[in-house]
């Protein structure tokens, strides 16, 4: 149908026009927003609201009242429904050699102050390539299922669950009346490659490998395409349990065999470093002939007991360890270098390839990490590689190890095409034209643009709003270089804070956002709503999306929950007091000391903490974030209802029953803080043998002193 222009319209013609607008603009509405199946593309969508809007500017007094110029807009639906987990989903630590075999299960001796000739039992099984799901019973019947997610807060993918076969609806036997059971969503290769030739028929894509189709299957809001797709379910793990039915990991997998799941075949319980070893070399010899992916082998501490006593460290248990294969590798040729600039100013040369698949997946780009590795050799002058220095147009060999961003290994010298020149690293940057400088001893070169450097704040603001920071959707990579660099002041995002004013920027503003190529009105809508949505936020999220250097996630964490609350932690990183130049870690004054003492601080983390707030310009920067945002205080992540939940602890002495390290992760566990040393604000001193002076400060302190025993007693974790 060709319609009238605009400006040719009657105004019974105009009439009738701005009714179908207003209807078809909402049938989309509602396919976009809730039932995910947009018929039409945002371009397209755009242009029904502009050509209502030019009606309707044309004949203001037929404005309808349910002109879609009038409605703020559908409510926002996300995809699926949020599960929080009752007990986290973890990821788990890895391993890629033999001899990190060998280390782990000493270090589990170590913690657990095993003798050596006491056996640890370890099973090993078959790491799967899929994407992990928890599946809750109650009552022997399915109740939810949720993916991964962030690992606190999933997807609820219940209805989809359901339509797989190796998920039973009832369980068999006698389950706990609460199980929640973990384990791998995955599709076999069989039926991978089955599915990708009916995609490619139907004229859609194919995935990239098994993984993605399994998770692309299971993200269905129409849980028919779930049902379609031959999707698989290994159990290996579980999360809230009422009652424990087994003491073991191989106990626990057993009943899950008897409850009616799958679990795999290839699961075996070792002895000792060497037998893991054994059982993963045999695994790794069976991978190309298993119909399913894997990409290691997950190795569990045996006894519950054990597990319980070692706890975790940061996402991951300190009981597992993933040992993976090794990456794979293919052959291709560097046709370019480009030089990004990080947060910090760092030049990263990225290697731009001959486009090239490894594993599955479509390779374009690899890190070539820093000058001296494209030179060859390290800053004490050692050589790299054999090969000698890294140019464009040489033949290169590319690996890659899972989701991390492929590397060069090698190149193939013999292949070099003649007049290929060493590759002239910038001593510039090439954002901002500063001079880019290596210090002493240091790596990488750095550019000294600071606060002028584009491409820093850039990344910075990146940084603000990904996943594990602010996680501010529709701000991707893309949003962002356009938001920073827009000229129009309703337009434009320079600091954190002016995403948080864009909206009533944009408001006041006659340019629109959705008028602008690449913005529908649906997706600012959905902006906003992401935008809003943060304003309210975890303290650790708040503080690691700010980029203070050596200030990751896990240390982010660590700050929040020693000062819980915000207006603490900025009180304290302005009150410190860093030891002066020369003087020891251990001067300065006591605010300072509180700071260093945190689990997991040094005088490192602590330092930059105290100079970032020391920065008048990182001042100014959070004071109109903090005008728009309220970090929440920091949520203890264990029981609170425990004795010592909140309290400071500095155990002292040689303690008999645990290593410090166990002693310091179970005070964690009941939710109390660990010290180094003992100040006003500790609550109890742990003390063993051979205590000195900080049992005798705590003595001055009046501060409670009990033994090893009572501490035990105290949390309630003697063995009955
Ligand atoms: S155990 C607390 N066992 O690997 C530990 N995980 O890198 C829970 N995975 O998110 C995980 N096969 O999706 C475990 N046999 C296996 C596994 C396995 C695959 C995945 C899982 C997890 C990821 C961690």
């Amino acid at each position: 149908m060709t319609k009238t222009a605009v400006d040719q319209l009657s105004e019974a013609q105009a009439v009738k026009e701005l009714k179908r607008l207003a209807e078809e603009i909402a049938r989309h509405d509602h396919l976009y927003n809730t039932e995910d199946k947009p018929e039409i593309t945002d371009a397209d969508y755009d242009a029904l609201r502009r050509r209502n809007l030019a009606i309707e500017q044309r004949f203001p007094h037929l404005v309808r009242d349910d002109s879609p110029s009038r409605k703020v807009g559908a409510p926002v639906s996300e995809k699926f429904a949020k599960i929080r987990h009752a007990v986290p989903m973890l990821s788990l630590d890895n391993g890629f050699e033999d001899q990190d075999v060998e280390d782990f299960a000493e270090r589990l001796r170590r913690f657990l102050r095993l003798p050596a000739d006491k056996p640890l039992d370890i099973t090993a099984e078959p790491k799967i390539d899929g994407l992990s799901l928890s599946l809750r019973y109650e009552k022997g019947r399915l109740v939810s299922a949720s993916t991964r997610g962030d690992g606190m807060v999933g997807e609820d993918v219940t209805v989809n669950a359901r339509t797989i076969a190796d998920i039973p609806q009832v369980l068999s036997g006698s389950p706990p009346d609460v199980l929640e059971v973990r384990g791998e969503i995955y599709m076999g290769r069989r039926d991978f490659a089955a599915l990708n030739a009916r995609q490619v028929e139907a004229g859609n894509p194919p995935f990239a490998n098994p993984r993605n189709a399994a998770a692309g299957s299971l993200r269905q809001l129409d849980s028919s395409i779930t049902a379609s797709r031959a999707l698989r379910f290994f159990a290996y793990a579980w999360g809230e349990v009422s009652a424990l039915p087994a003491r073991s990991q191989m106990g626990m997998v057993e009943c899950f065999d008897k409850y009616g799941f799958t679990t795999n075949p290839l699961m075996k319980l070792c002895h000792d470093a060497a037998g893991l070893i054994r059982h993963y070399h045999k695994i790794e010899a069976m991978r190309a002939e298993l119909d399913y992916d894997i990409d290691g082998v997950v190795y569990k501490i045996n006894d519950l007991a054990l597990q319980n006593r070692l706890g975790f460290v940061s996402r991951s248990p300190r009981w597992a360890l993933a040992h993976k294969f090794p990456a794979e590798q293919a052959i291709t040729i560097l046709r370019q270098i480009d030089i990004q600039v990080g947060r910090t100013g760092a030049l990263t040369p990225v290697a731009r390839l001959e486009p090239i698949t490894v594993g599955g997946a479509v390779v374009t780009n690899a890190t070539l990490h820093n000058e001296d590795y494209i030179r060859g050799v390290d800053s004490a002058g050692a050589p790299i590689r054999d090969s000698g220095d890294i140019r464009i147009g040489d033949t290169v060999i590319i690996q890659r190890a899972g989701d991390v961003i492929p590397q060069i290994v090698d190149i193939l010298p013999e292949k070099r095409p003649a007049g290929a020149v060493p590759y002239p690293f910038p001593h510039t940057c090439p954002a901002c034209g500063s001079h880019a400088v290596r210090e002493e001893g240091e790596a990488v070169r750095r550019c000294m643009g600071g606060l002028v450097c584009p491409a820093q704040a850039v990344e910075r603001i990146r940084h603000f709003v990904s996943r594990n920071a602010f996680d501010i959707e529709g701000l991707g990579e893309e949003r962002v270089e356009f938001f920073f660099s827009a000229e129009d002041p309703s337009v434009t995002i320079r600091s954190p804070a002016d995403i948080f004013t864009l909206q009533k920027r944009q408001e006041q503003s006659l340019t629109k956002l959705e008028n602008i190529d690449g913005f529908g009105a649906t997706s600012v809508k959905k902006l906003y709503a992401a935008i809003d949505a943060r304003r309210r936020i975890a303290l650790s999220r708040f503080l690691f999306g700010l980029g203070i250097r050596h200030v990751g996630e896990v240390n982010a964490r660590r700050l929040a929950r020693h000062y819980v609350n915000y207006t603490a932690l900025a009180a304290a990183a302005g009150a410190a007091r860093m030891p002066e130049a020369g003087e020891k870690a251990d001067k300065g004054n006591e605010v300072w000391q509180e700071l260093i003492n945190i689990e997991g601080i040094g005088g490192i983390v602590a330092g930059a903490v105290v100079d970032f707030y020391a920065e008048p310009h990182n001042v100014e920067v959070l004071g109109s974030l903090l005008a728009e945002v309220t970090p929440l205080d920091e949520e203890l992540p264990v029981a609170t209802d425990s004795p010592v939940a909140g309290k400071t602890i500095v155990f002292t002495g040689s303690l008999q029953r645990m290593s410090r390290d166990e002693a310091k992760a179970m005070a964690e566990r009941y939710g109390a803080r660990a010290a180094g040393s003992v100040s006003a604000k500790t609550s109890l001193v742990v003390a063993g043998p051979g205590a000195g002076s900080k049992l005798n400060k705590a003595r001055e302190l009046g501060i409670e002193i009990i033994d090893e025993d009572a501490w035990f007693a105290l949390v309630g974790a003697d063995e009955k």
